[in-house]
């Protein structure tokens, strides 16, 4: 690691997001990170990731490419080592055996050894898993099935489209029954009909109570499949919120303002969720509707000009189309 990436760790380390506040017993969390940094020679991939997944949820992970997402998974599955910060998953610290045993991933970009056949793929990785052979005897038809790839169970894979590889990937990251899953990207390379089937198996392993924790850079994905979703860009979290939220009523405020300080707009995250402003625009998403009239009064009592003010229903896109746009303030 060279002096730039020291020095680059040394200026940012003030300026990590709050903690969130721990609400939920530890034995209850599939995930909990902490500060969970990665510096890549002088590039900041992940700032210090700070979340708690809860146990039988269905996490989204959304931020455009290059937001760190696919990093921050790696971090938590001991594929890459954190510059800083800590995390546990499944109640025990990163890379512990017993935890990885109960972990299915799907990868982004994943190479199988393509001389295997669909089948001996599912067993390899099987007994990677330490699965009795009897009972891959009957998973590994069960998961072909699940991924509509019976057919091909004796195909090489080497002879199998885009698509299908990403389907035997699925049935790959399923074959433990796993506690806790990871897709990254699940629905690249897929067709209407695997993305439906990607939807499908999310739903079946919540409702065998598993933990799913879904990196998209696809906000339709995310949107119909996940109970709370963290949008990050550029390594950072932005905003984590509860799906729910989207359809609640006007809690949005779009305002177009002058004069306003970093330390009123400090302020304004006492009433919001989420604040951001782009020169003049200002959007919040607020604790609650009939907090509108005190926000407003706020900032003129703080002598921001304000020239327009307008509750609105934010909906996901909204959010996702502003956190892209906007360089958020705070
Ligand atoms: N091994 C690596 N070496 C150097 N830079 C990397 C490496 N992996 C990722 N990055 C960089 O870190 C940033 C985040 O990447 P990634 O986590 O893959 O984002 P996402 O999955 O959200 O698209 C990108 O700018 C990427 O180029
Ligand atoms: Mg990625």
């Amino acid at each position: 690691m060279g002096v730039v990436s020291s020095s680059i760790r040394d200026q940012e380390a003030e300026t990590l997001q709050p903690e969130p506040l721990p609400t939920v017993p530890r034995t209850e969390l599939a995930i909990s990170a902490r500060r969970l940094r990665k510096v890549f020679e002088d590039k900041i991939a992940v700032r210090g990731l700070t979340l708690d997944v809860r146990r039988g949820e269905v996490f989204g992970f959304l931020g455009p490419n290059g937001a760190g997402k696919s990093t921050s998974v790696k971090m938590l599955l001991d594929l890459v080592k954190p510059s800083s910060g800590d995390a546990e998953v499944l109640g025990r610290p990163i890379g512990d055996l017993q935890a990885k045993a109960r972990i299915g991933f799907l990868p982004e970009h994943f190479r199988f050894y393509d001389w295997l056949t669909a089948t001996e793929l599912l067993r390899l990785h099987g007994r990677l898993y330490d699965i009795p052979p009897e009972a891959l005897r009957h998973r590994v038809p069960t998961m072909l099935e699940t991924v509509g790839l019976s057919p091909h169970s004796k195909k090489q894979l080497r002879h199998f489209s885009k698509g299908m590889l990403q389907r035997i990937g699925l049935a790959q990251s399923l074959i433990n029954e796993p506690d806790l899953l990871f897709l990254d990207e699940p629905t690249s390379g897929l067709d209407p009909v695997g993305r439906r089937l990607v939807r499908d198996i999310i739903k079946s392993e919540r409702e065998r109570g598993a933990t799913v924790f879904l990196n998209s850079h696809l906000l339709s994905e995310v949107e119909v499949t996940c109970d709370r979703v963290a949008f990050i860009k550029a390594g950072e979290v932005i905003e984590i919120r509860d799906m729910n939220s989207f359809a609640e009523g006007r809690n949005g405020i779009r305002a177009r303002v002058t004069g306003i300080s970093e330390d009123v707009l400090l302020g304004l995250h006492a009433f919001a969720s989420s604040v951001l402003c782009d020169s003049e625009l200002l959007t919040m998403n607020l604790n609650g509707p009939e907090l509108a009239p005190r926000v407003l009064r706020y900032l003129v009592e703080h002598g921001v000009e304000v020239f327009e003010f307008t509750p609105v229903r934010l909906s996901l896109e909204d959010r996702f189309l502003e956190i892209l746009g906007a360089d958020h303030g705070l």
